[in-house]
């Protein structure tokens, strides 16, 4: 059996934010949800998250995750006082007890799966993960036989000069045997230089304890300040960048690229420059994206051209071209081989396909048919101060330029409209229809000199 338990009460005072440190974004999700996502990897049957600074936003944040049972640290005496909150929450349990730090959101689910293994089948009391840090500064620092028998763990600031060249750090998680913890937990002391309880005494006091090194140190790098947060997500993107170049993915310019863990790309992409893929996105083979574009919660067909263009929250088929410029958001669904061309902006417009809207228009709670050819500077008045309308175009139709529709309104299939018109009633199939004033021609017209 095993219970994860996740450190999650720090206010985190270096980032010197309102908000909680473990609910920073990093990379689409928050710092907590990577480190709940991680230990999804060892199957828990019990998944606590140790709440305190900002408790109910931490918790809100979470709500959506089914089975996380919230432990309250009112006050924050430490990372052991944490864990002593624990106790009356799994009282007889009998297992492993897997501690996280919310805060080390790095990490890789094979290097806790081996941890766990490392920790079974030695039947330890303990097994914490270690790297040998380039730049061990601010980790506690680890001491071990040549066994790899932990003797000692003394935090940053409780180190001599000699005990902080010591390379070896603590990452600060840790797999413990639950029965041997409580009896250690309870007795904790404080006496420190930050009198607080620290989780790393309790190491101090069971035995054997083994400490296990990650291969690569990057995963277990601890967030405390704003930079330490920039640096986590450099090395996050590197990690998604090289994996989708593996994968088949053409990236030009790389480091000017940002790419969210849950985007999906199909080989044979090519993302140029200054592109930002966010949250579910999908993008399917043979598109080129970018440069400068942004693409959030959004799915995109084959061969799709999108140039320096925005696209949230909608879907775009295979073979169209977007862009430049255009703004695609609030569940716009564009079918194959459309062209959506320079300042154009769909809010809620499902088009068909082969439909064009070239230049200059708007179209909000729109529904287009296939073919049908959108004029420059068509606009629908989609909302009169109180209420949103819809327009519908049926297929084969042409607007004119500069063409306002005033919705509700329903135009039919194979209607022309004459360029300039404002239209406020129904248009039936098959027609043209012009709605503006008519042209006026005074001859000999001159305006009076003045006197
Ligand atoms: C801790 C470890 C250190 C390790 C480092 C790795 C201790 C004493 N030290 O130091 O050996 O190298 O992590 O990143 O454990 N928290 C609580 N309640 C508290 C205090 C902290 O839940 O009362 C949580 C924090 O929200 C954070 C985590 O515990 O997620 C670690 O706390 P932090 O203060 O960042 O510890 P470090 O000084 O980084
Ligand atoms: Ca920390």
């Amino acid at each position: 059996m095993v219970a994860v338990a996740i450190l999650a009460a720090g206010r985190g005072s270096r980032m010197k934010s309102q908000l909680p440190k473990v609910l920073h974004p990093l990379g689409g999700s928050s710092l907590v949800e990577r480190v709940l996502s991680c230990a999804e990897s060892v199957q828990p049957q019990r998944r606590l998250v140790i709440v305190g600074f900002g408790g109910e936003q931490v918790q809100q944040a979470l709500s959506h995750l089914p089975a996380i049972e919230f432990v309250e640290q009112a006050q924050q005496l430490g990372t052991g006082h944490a864990i002593q909150q624990v106790m009356p929450y799994l009282q007889g349990f009998e297992g492993s007890l897997l501690v996280l730090n919310g805060d080390v959101p790095l990490l890789r689910s094979q290097t806790l799966m081996s941890l766990l293994q490392t920790h079974e089948t030695h039947g330890n009391a303990a097994t914490i993960l270690t790297a040998q840090m380039p730049d061990p500064k601010g980790y506690g620092r680890v001491f071990c036989d040549g066994q790899n028998i932990v003797t000692q763990i003394v935090e940053d600031r409780d180190c001599t000069p000699a005990q902080r060249q010591n390379r070896r750090v603590n990452a600060g998680i840790y797999c413990f045997d639950w029965q041997a913890l409580t009896q250690v937990l309870p007795t904790l002391q404080a006496n420190n230089q930050q009198q607080e309880y620290y989780i790393t005494d309790a190491v101090n006091f069971l035995s054997p304890v083994m400490a296990v090194d990650v291969e690569d140190h990057q995963e277990i790098f601890g967030i405390n300040d704003r930079k330490q947060l920039a640096t986590a997500s450099q090395i996050l993107q590197n990690r998604i960048k090289d994996d989708w170049m593996r994968a088949g993915v053409t990236l030009i310019d790389p480091d000017s690229i940002t790419i969210d863990d849950a985007v999906q790309l199909a080989p044979d992409l090519v993302i140029e420059p200054q592109t930002h893929l966010r949250g579910q996105t999908k993008i399917g083979s043979g598109c080129r994206i970018g440069p400068g574009s942004l693409v959030e919660n959004s799915q995109i067909g084959e061969n799709v051209t999108l140039l320096y263009s925005v696209v949230s929250d909608s879907q775009v088929a295979a073979n169209c071209r977007i862009g430049p410029y255009a703004h695609l958001r609030g569940d716009a669904e564009v079918g194959a081989g459309c062209r959506i061309g320079n300042f154009v902006e769909l809010k809620q417009a499902q088009l068909g396909e082969r439909t064009n809207v070239a230049h200059l228009s708007y179209l909000g709670d729109a529904s287009l048919g296939n073919q049908v050819n959108v004029g420059a500077g068509t606009i629908t008045a989609n909302y009169d101060g109180v209420k949103k309308h819809r327009t519908q175009i049926g297929d084969r139709s042409k607007t004119g330029s500069n063409t306002v529709l005033v919705a509700p309104i329903t135009i039919g299939q194979d209607v022309t409209i004459a360029a300039g018109s404002t239209l406020t009633e129904d248009v039936p199939d098959d027609c043209l229809v012009v709605a503006r004033a008519r042209q006026v021609v005074k001859p000999g017209w001159r305006l009076k000199p003045i006197e």
